[in-house]
C-alpha cells in the first residue's frame, strides 16, 4: 500500500524515468547489504569513519522511500559477525554510531510510523549502544507502518546454527520429533521467523556476493548488485531498482507458462 503518494509523485516529476513506479506491485520485503563506506571516504581522502557517518544519510533515504512506496519490510545489514574482526577503533566507532544514529532518527521513525526490530547476536554489543538500540526498538513497538529490521552482529551461519541448537534442545526435551522437522518448522526457529523472505536483495559497492547474509531467506530473492558506494546510494537509484524488480519474472522453479496462467 502506497503510504505517501504526494512524495512519490514529486520524486517522479524530478526523475521522469520513474513515472511507472506506482503502476506495478512493490516488493513486500527489501533487504540491503550496505557496502562501500570505507571506499567512499578513502576516495575523498577522509577517515573510514566519515564514510560510515555519511552512510547514515543513505539509511534515512532508503527508509523514507521504502516507507513512502509501501514496502512492508526493509532489512539492513548494519554490522556482520565478521565485522567484529575489524580494527578495534573502527568497531568502537561503528557501535557508537549505530546507537547514536538510531536514537537521533527516532523522532522521524515515530513520525513515519516505522517499527524497528533488532536481529543478531546482541549479547556482543556494548551496553551503551545496546541500550540506545533497545530503547528505540521499544519506543516504536506500537508503530504499524514499515518494519525496519536492523541486522547487527548478525551472520546467517550464526542464525542457522542457533536454529539448529534450539531445535536440537526441543528434540532432546521430547517437545518435537526429529521426523517432524521440515522446512517450515526449521524456518520457525530462525531469528527472522516472524518475517516473510526478502523479495529483493540489493548490494552496493560492486562486489557480487552475499557475505553470510540471510542465506536461508534469500533462496528465491531477486538479486541486484550496483557499483554505487553506499553513501552515494540515493532515492532515484533505489526507485530505478524497484522499477527493474517489477519487470523481472519470478518463477520459483516453475515455467514461464505456469506463472502466466496462474
Ligand atoms: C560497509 O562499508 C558498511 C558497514 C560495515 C557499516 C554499515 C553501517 C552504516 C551505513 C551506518 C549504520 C547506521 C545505521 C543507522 C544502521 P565498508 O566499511 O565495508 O566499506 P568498504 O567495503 O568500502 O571498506
Amino acid at each position: 500500500m502506497i503510504r505517501d503518494r504526494r512524495k512519490i509523485e514529486e520524486l517522479c516529476e524530478a526523475h521522469p524515468e520513474l513515472s511507472e513506479l506506482l503502476t506495478a506491485q512493490m516488493p513486500r520485503h527489501v533487504a540491503m547489504i550496505m557496502d562501500g563506506n570505507g571506499r567512499w571516504a578513502k576516495q575523498k581522502g577522509m577517515p573510514r569513519s566519515a564514510g560510515h557517518y555519511e552512510g547514515v544519510k543513505s539509511v534515512r533515504r532508503v527508509t523514507e522511500l521504502s516507507s513512502d512506496v509501501g514496502v512492508d519490510y526493509l532489512t539492513l545489514y548494519a554490522f556482520s559477525t565478521e565485522n567484529w574482526n575489524r580494527p578495534q577503533e573502527e568497531v568502537d566507532t561503528l557501535m557508537h554510531l549505530i546507537g547514536i544514529a538510531i536514537e537521533q532518527e527516532l523522532p522521524d521513525l515515530m513520525k513515519n510510523n516505522v517499527r524497528l526490530y533488532l536481529i543478531g547476536d546482541l549479547s556482543r554489543i556494548p551496553n551503551e549502544a545496546l541500550n540506545r538500540l533497545r530503547g528505540a526498538e521499544e519506543a516504536t513497538r506500537e508503530n504499524t507502518g514499515l518494519k525496519l529490521l536492523m541486522c547487527i552482529s548478525y551472520s546467517a551461519r550464526w542464525e542457522l546454527t542457533e536454529a539448529a541448537r534450539r531445535l536440537s534442545r526441543r528434540v532432546a526435551a521430547g517437545e518435537i520429533s526429529a521426523d517432524a522437522i521440515d522446512e517450515a518448522v526449521f524456518a520457525d526457529h530462525l531469528a527472522t521467523a516472524e518475517f516473510p523472505d526478502p523479495d529483493l536483495l540489493i548490494r552496493t559497492a560492486g562486489d557480487c556476493r552475499v557475505s553470510n547474509f540471510l542465506l536461508w531467506q534469500i533462496a528465491y530473492s531477486e538479486l541486484k548488485f550496483t557499483d554505487t558506494l553506499w553513501p552515494d546510494f540515493d532515492k532515484p537509484e533505489y526507485g530505478r531498482i524497484l522499477l527493474e524488480y517489477q519487470h523481472r519474472e519470478r518463477r520459483f522453479g516453475k515455467t514461464s507458462e505456469q506463472i502466466r496462467t496462474n
